[in-house]
């Protein structure tokens, strides 16, 4: 996150227009203006639902505009990514976006229709990266134990109920992900996934990098793939958000690079869970043809 505007934490879900903000680090008169934006050819937007690799499409977009040359990366900020490519939602990033220079990088967690409407007359560019819903909430309940601007979940079952009816950030899963997709061809978008970043990083780079236009030697790209790994980002304070200031994160709770991996969802969900979960997956995505990797060997 952008921690320059963030308050002291309190907890609080403010209900907004259909979605859930975050009290103290969104404001919702600022969010309604995102709307209205002038959006350049040059900027991206990258677009994830909470807990979806929003941390490694940072660092992978920095690194492509840097050609791969990570120590260029800590000179322009000590403290984290997010800094460098900001939530744009998060108050005071609207405004700082406007006069910022090109190439504007910014990341987002909002809803298709609280975003620039120029994006839908194709200007920008749009990286949707969505995740299997069901690691999704697992990740998701571990950062609610270290974000303190979030709940601490009662317990994991508490936690998969409230992500089930969409009462947490972001809001539903399955919401976000349609309103998204559903839109794609209007917007300059490239539609990736998690797992498809997990099972070949270097073929994601090179979309990733095609899709902005960026002419990369293959050195370079494989400096950005290097870097960009989970075991390489854990290393980098800056690219894991290790020096986030202690009032937003109970750095003793646990690593915000936590596992980094498919399927954990495996060691929490019960059998009963799990077939609730698909059921509700099936019925919410049954006219949209996504399919998922929900395991390591579905991708063997
Ligand atoms: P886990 O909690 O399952 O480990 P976000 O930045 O959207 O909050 O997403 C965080 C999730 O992405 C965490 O998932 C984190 O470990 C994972 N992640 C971040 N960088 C990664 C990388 N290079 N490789 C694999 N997973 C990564």
């Amino acid at each position: 996150m952008d921690l320059t505007h963030v308050e002291a934490p309190n907890h609080e879900l403010v209900p907004h227009r259909g979605i859930k903000l975050i009290k103290g680090t969104h404001d919702p008169d600022d969010v309604d203006q995102i709307y209205d934006l002038e959006i350049r050819d040059s900027d991206v937007f990258v677009v994830t639902y909470p807990k979806s690799g929003t941390i490694w499409m940072q660092q992978i977009l920095l690194l492509i505009e840097v050609k791969g040359d990570v120590t260029a990366i800590s000179k322009l900020s000590s403290s984290s990514n997010a800094e460098l490519v900001p939530w744009i939602e998060v108050t005071g990033s609207r405004e700082a976006f406007i006069t910022a220079p090109s190439p504007r990088m910014r990341v987002t967690h909002l809803q298709y229709q609280f975003m620039p409407r120029a994006l839908s007359q194709k200007k920008g560019k749009v990286i949707y990266v969505a995740r299997n819903p069901k690691d999704v909430l697992v990740s998701y309940f571990y950062f609610h134990k270290l974000a303190n601007m979030l709940e601490t979940p009662k317990d994991f079952d508490d936690f998969f109920e409230k992500f089930i009816r969409g009462d947490v950030f972001g809001c539903s899963w399955f919401k976000h992900i349609k309103s998204w997709y559903s839109h794609k061809d209007d917007m300059n978008m490239l539609f990736m996934t998690f797992e498809e970043m997990i099972q070949d990083l270097k073929s994601a780079v090179e979309r990733i990098s095609s899709f902005l236009g960026k002419d990369l030697s293959d050195e370079q790209l494989a400096s950005v793939v290097k870097h960009s790994t989970f075991k390489n980002m854990k290393k980098i304070p800056q690219a894991s958000y290790e020096h986030v200031p202690s009032h937003l994160f109970s750095h003793q709770m646990g690593r915000f690079m936590r596992k980094g991996t498919i399927g954990d969802w495996k060691n929490h969900f019960t059998v009963a869970q799990s077939e609730r979960f698909d059921d509700l997956f099936h019925r919410e995505m049954k006219d949209f043809p996504l399919s998922f990797t929900w395991d390591v060997t579905d991708a063997d």
